[in-house]
């Protein structure tokens, strides 16, 4: 399967293919002029709306692009090299769950790569870093400053800690069958840099 090929497919399978017209609802449009005014100026505001045209539409394809151009008045150009500066910006479809693992010095010393190729393997990841199913996404990352507490990884959203292989098993085991994922909580004071008990 050609990597084009893999992402429409990883799009059909979780329904993130910008399909239709891409534009803003009127609540949309209100919350946006709201995130606008906190400004001084729209183009200030590039960050968060690219953000909530990430969540909704789960990446940033073009024709996304080009309304968060529109709705700041910019140029395309101007907000793509603000969403190719930033990873936080995927300008690719993802699985459903990404995997950010961190492989900066703090991670290594602690095991990153070995943690990292655990997850390759058990996923059976492909060379883009898919899963056959498209669920997953893996991606090596630079510090994600949980630099006290490695090996780690960011899952969507959340942080894993002072990760091992059994505990990555128990993560991912519980992803894909759909299941509740371990509650992630800090696993170090982030003062101390002592065990949370
Ligand atoms: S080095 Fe991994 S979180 Fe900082």
């Amino acid at each position: 399967m050609s990597h084009d090929q893999k992402s429409i497919h990883l799009r059909d399978m979780h329904g993130l293919t910008v399909r239709g017209p891409v534009e803003w609802t009127e609540e949309e449009k209100a919350e946006i002029a709201a995130i606008v005014a906190k400004y001084p100026t729209q183009r200030s505001a590039i960050m968060p709306v690219l953000w909530k045209a990430q969540r909704k539409w789960g990446w940033l394809q073009f024709d996304v692009l080009k309304l968060v151009a529109a709705t700041l008045s910019l140029k395309p150009s101007e907000v793509l090299e603000v969403a190719t500066f930033y990873t936080m910006f995927k300008k690719e479809p993802t699985g459903r769950y990404l995997i950010q693992a961190c492989h900066t010095l703090s991670c290594a010393l602690l095991g990153a790569d070995r943690i990292i190729r655990h997850i390759e393997q058990k996923l059976q990841l492909d060379e883009h870093g898919n899963s056959p199913d498209g669920k997953f996404t893996l991606m090596r990352v630079e510090c994600l400053a949980a630099c006290g507490s490695g090996p780690m990884m960011q899952i969507n959203d959340d942080f894993y800690e002072l990760l091992t292989e059994q505990k990555v098993d128990e993560i991912l085991d519980a992803m894909a069958a759909d299941r509740p994922l371990p509650v992630p909580r800090p696993e170090v004071d982030q003062w101390t840099y002592t065990p949370v008990s």
